[in-house]
């Protein structure tokens, strides 16, 4: 059984730290043979508002499929103003089109939350923001979340984390993930 995992984040800057850390976690997440789909930035930042003309012509459609037929969800967005960013929001926005599904919004699904910021206080209300909205769509969010203090440096160029505090938190989230995503897979593997 192929277990599925979507990976949701990130910012419009080319070196995101917070696609970094969602990769990082969505590389933990699919080291058992998982299939991991990332939309990342690029693919956030090119997506109309949803509800827009455009959006009723199909735009968003893959981001939309891979959620319907995922097992397990990560999600990481930076804090803006103490916040979840526009640009993430916007992508959560189109799991409305979920709404009517066997399996709505996010039901029965494991979901990894990862929160960027500069600071702890932006990091902890951000991620305290997504778990609201995983909760709002009916998901169920990880134990734990992931709270990472940005800084140039946190990555290597080549996306390593550099620091062990926040490379064991993301590891963990995507553990986790993957573990509830078997657990609502019905199929049973290492824990
Ligand atoms: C519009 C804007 C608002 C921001 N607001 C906050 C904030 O309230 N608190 C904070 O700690 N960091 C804030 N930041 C910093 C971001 O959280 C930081 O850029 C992010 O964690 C990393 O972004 P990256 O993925 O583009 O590297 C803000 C950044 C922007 C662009």
């Amino acid at each position: 059984m192929t277990i599925r995992i979507v990976a949701i984040g990130g910012t419009v800057n080319p070196g995101s730290t917070t696609e970094q850390a969602l990769r990082l976690a969505a590389a933990s997440a699919g080291a058992d043979g998982a299939e991991v789909q990332v939309f990342g930035g690029a693919y956030l930042s090119g997506l109309a508002h949803y509800g827009s003309e455009a959006h009723q012509k199909g735009d968003g459609g893959e981001l939309v499929e891979a959620v319907r037929a995922a097992d397990g969800v990560l999600i990481a967005a930076p804090g803006y103003h103490g916040t979840i960013s526009g640009l993430v929001k916007n992508a959560l926005d189109y799991l409305e089109d979920l709404s009517k599904d066997e399996r709505p919004y996010l039901d029965g699904r494991s979901v990894g939350l990862i929160a960027t910021a500069y600071g702890d206080q932006a990091t902890m209300s951000t991620l305290q923001t997504l778990r609201a909205i995983v909760h709002a769509l009916r998901g169920w969010p990880t134990p734990m979340g992931a709270t990472i203090r940005t800084y140039h440096g946190l990555f290597s160029p080549d996306g390593e984390c550099l620091e062990d505090r926040a490379r064991m938190q993301l590891e963990m989230v995507g553990n986790q993930v993957l573990r509830g995503a078997r657990a609502f897979a019905g199929a049973a593997g290492p824990q």
